[in-house]
């Protein structure tokens, strides 16, 4: 039921299920029709939760929230956001809220596997309708209608796409350790012997932050110690948790761990990074929302900072996409539908996505729209095109909330010192029980 394995449906045909109903398109009704569509209903606000509440990611939604104004003058936007990256605080809050049945008018989750756990708790609506409504089943490439539908269903819209193997280097650190900005390593091994040089110049070679940050490294280590197919496996039970390969990756991940600076893996991921900008530290593996830091810094490409697929993952792009839903029991239905239409327009997504980093989820934009991106963005694009698709672990593409979760708390203890590398294996095998079953 789960889409998790991008890799394996790449290139099937999987069409649209047709869906139902072609639906009038709106506002709000007297509620009495039998044909009344779950996103038809009162358009006076909507609340929008989500977690971007601090820095470049803020001034995304700041951007998102114009174009929602502009196109929406009778809608009154309600800001539900909570700090904390990769939802750290928010996702708990929302789980709160929908258990308690009263949830925002509509929340961020990501696409894949994450979307899997409001299905099945019956929380968010079938909006196949208004895909069909909006004209939107042709606006998004087929992989990532893939990784939304559910049953052949879709159940939220996309806003954007993120890509999460990235190393956002220091140039100048790099070059006073003897360490050539312009060539990446080849390989992980390649890497850590780069990251000898920095330690022994005196800089700090990698830096990272809390719990998810972590994640996100491991999982762009297993990545390219094991190969986007393999990585794929770990999804479906192909892959063994306990397998060598994982142990080699983990093995590589301990190292990478040893050169960081233990000060920081409390912290967000912005203050995690920030040595980085600094000139303090060489490398920060991080999603591209990264680049907004750097641009709001002012910090130029090529000159301030450097960036580059994680060392063994060239050509493999690690994905995550945010979408946003419309829980079941609403209060403003019609402001969600607002909403929906706006992130997933041409200029909502243009707007937002010019500030946080990513690119936009919609496939059609002319060369002239694409030219409003920084090359960083030009680039990701052009990757997104071509590259093999692989699904993150950190940000809800691979894997449910609660297996992410406690994948969290295994690689956390790990890296605070609380168990060895057998003990982390072990956890993580644990974490991941359930999966492929
Ligand atoms: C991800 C989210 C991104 C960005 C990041 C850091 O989970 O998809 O859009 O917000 O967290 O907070």
């Amino acid at each position: 039921m789960r889409k998790t394995r991008l890799l394996a449906i790449l290139g099937a045909s999987s069409l649209l299920l047709a869906a139902c109903g072609s639906g009038s398109g709106g506002g709000s009704d007297s509620g009495a029709s039998d044909n009344k569509k779950p996103w038809e209903g009162d358009a006076s606000e909507v609340a929008v939760a989500t977690w971007w509440e601090a820095g470049s990611e803020k001034l995304g939604l700041e951007a998102l929230t114009k174009v929602f104004e502009d196109q929406n003058p009778k809608t009154k936007f309600v800001n539900a956001a909570i700090a904390g990256g990769g939802g750290s605080q928010a996702k708990q809050k929302l789980a709160a809220d929908l258990a308690a049945g009263s949830p925002p008018d509509t929340f961020q989750a990501h696409a894949g596997a994450e979307l899997s756990d409001y299905i099945d708790a019956d929380q968010i609506e079938d909006l196949t309708g208004l895909y069909d409504e909006l004209g939107l089943k042709d606006a998004f490439p087929e992989t990532l209608i893939d990784q939304l539908k559910v049953d052949g269903k879709l159940y939220s819209v996309p806003s954007n796409v993120h890509r999460a193997n990235v190393v956002w280097a220091n140039p100048k650190v790099l070059e006073e350790a003897g360490v050539d900005a312009k060539t990446p390593p080849k390989d992980i091994d390649a890497w850590i012997a780069d990251m000898e040089k920095i330690k022994a110049a005196g800089k700090t070679p990698i830096t990272v932050g809390m719990a998810w940050t972590q994640t996100e490294l491991l999982e762009t280590i297993l990545i390219a110690d094991l190969g986007a197919e393999e990585y794929n496996g770990l999804f479906d039970g192909k892959t063994k948790w306990d397998s060598d390969g994982v142990k080699k990756a983990l093995e590589h991940f301990e190292k990478i761990i040893s050169f960081t600076d233990k000060s920081l893996i409390s912290e967000d991921w912005e203050p995690a990074m920030q040595p980085v900008v600094d000139g303090k530290a060489a490398y920060h593996v991080m999603g591209d929302w990264a680049v907004a830091s750097f641009d709001t810094q002012k910090k130029k490409a090529g000159e301030d900072y450097v960036y580059f697929p994680v060392p063994g993952t060239d050509g493999v792009f690690d994905f995550l996409a945010d979408s946003f839903t419309l829980p079941k029991g609403a209060k403003h239905p019609g402001g969600t539908k607002a909403w929906l239409t706006t992130i997933s327009s041409k200029d909502g997504q243009i707007a937002f996505s010019t500030v946080k980093g990513s690119i936009p989820a919609r496939a059609d934009l002319t060369d002239e729209e694409k030219g409003k991106f920084s090359e960083y963005q030009q680039n990701a694009m052009e990757s997104f095109g071509k590259d093999t698709i692989v699904s993150s672990i950190a940000h809800g593409a691979a894997l449910p909330v609660k297996v992410s979760n406690d994948i969290n708390d295994a690689v956390s203890k790990f890296v605070e010192g609380g168990s060895d590398l057998d003990a982390f294996q072990q956890a993580l095998m644990k974490a991941t029980d359930s999966v492929g079953k």
